[in-house]
């Protein structure tokens, strides 16, 4: 290789390190290595000196331009790293934009409250399948195969024997079966009935359901739960009211009220007692012994009480809504005022 030739293929080599380095670091050790005192261009340059006198001058000319170029190289490199092409550009003048802030759904916020509540009080947390099949939803609870509930008007039953549980108690045996007295916990979540849709009915809605079992339990253990329950959900001043009532589960059974929290009976036509004084709540009673039976608790020892209450007439009660559907069809023009 001439000396010509040497210095185009350093030159080459040298820009291609100049256009690969990253960062200014970088740019600097290769000024240093292709430009600096020992650099090979130097040294080509020294040599030249004492070369023959009629190719010193295009040597030299070569040298230079090489020189000039890895200079220019070098400082366009250095510039293009340094430039705030490299960051993002933006307007730092427009307005902020504000982040979607996420937020609970109000049936999740009552969900996570009642949890708390009955955690306070030494309830567990249980839970069971949407999809159930007629023993837990109906058998198991003392409700036979000719009982009105089971009715393909209530009911969305699916292929082999399976349907859609249409009430939480379906845990109580699930939990039953599977957990030796003493039992004392709450379920949350779905249920569904083939019901119209409208105002004040859903096809699909939330429950909770409570279950306490051990020996001596009674029903003023019941009236105390549900009792306590009303205080912390509607305000201190609730009071709760017990009618008689049928379900096949529990005997005896009850209605549970609430006092109204907006106007605690005085204002007549109220919008959420309709002026009664009383909200109509929930269902419960002491566990029969039918279901003891079923889950192979002895009901000569055991005595419980159960509940179960719809979640969205709380909430409905709680936010002032009349209109069930606006909980369950995700708009959230509705949820973002709650
Ligand atoms: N499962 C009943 C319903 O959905 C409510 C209930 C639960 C009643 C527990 C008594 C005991 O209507």
């Amino acid at each position: 290789m001439n000396t010509l030739e040497q210095l185009a293929s350093l030159q080459q080599a040298a820009l291609a390190e100049i256009a690969a380095a990253s960062d200014a670091t970088q740019v600097d050790e290769l000024r240093v290595k292709h430009l600096g005192r020992r650099s090979q261009l130097r040294l080509i340059m020294g040599q030249i000196g004492a070369m023959p006198a009629t190719e010193r001058p295009a040597l030299g000319k070569a040298a230079g331009q090489t020189q000039q170029a890895l200079q220019d190289a070098l400082e366009a490199r250095a510039g293009a790293l340094a430039s705030p092409a490299h960051e993002p550009t933006f307007d730092v003048t427009l307005p902020g934009r504000r982040p979607a802030m996420g937020r609970l759904h109000p049936l999740a916020r009552l969900i996570d409250e009642l949890v708390d509540i009955f955690r306070g009080m030494g309830f567990e947390l249980a839970d069971g399948p949407e999809v159930e099949d007629e023993y837990h939803n109906f058998d198991a609870l003392n409700t036979p195969a000719d009982h009105p509930a089971r009715d393909l008007h209530d009911t969305f039953y699916l292929t082999d024997g399976l349907l859609l549980r249409t009430h939480t108690s379906t845990v109580q045996i699930r939990v039953m079966e599977q957990t030796p007295p003493p039992v004392r916990v709450v379920s949350l979540g779905r249920v569904y009935r083939k019901e119209a849709v409208d105002a004040t009915h859903h096809y699909a809605f939330h429950q909770i359901e409570g279950l306490y079992v051990d020996r001596g339990v009674s029903f003023a253990d019941l009236k105390g739960t549900i009792e306590m329950m009303g205080r912390q959900l509607l305000g201190d001043r609730t009071r709760v009211r017990f009618r008689p009532h049928f379900f096949p589960f529990t005997e005896p059974s009850v209605e549970y009220d609430f006092s109204c929290s907006l106007c605690d009976g005085g204002v007549p036509g109220c919008r959420v007692c309709k002026g009664t004084g009383w909200i109509e709540i929930a269902g419960a009673g002491m566990v029969d012994p039918a279901v003891f039976t079923a889950v192979g608790y002895d009901p000569e020892v055991y005595t419980g009480f159960a509940f179960g209450m719809g979640l969205e007439r709380i909430a409905m009660i709680r936010h002032g809504v009349d209109d069930i559907r606006l909980f369950l069809d995700g708009d959230l023009r509705f949820i973002r005022q709650l």
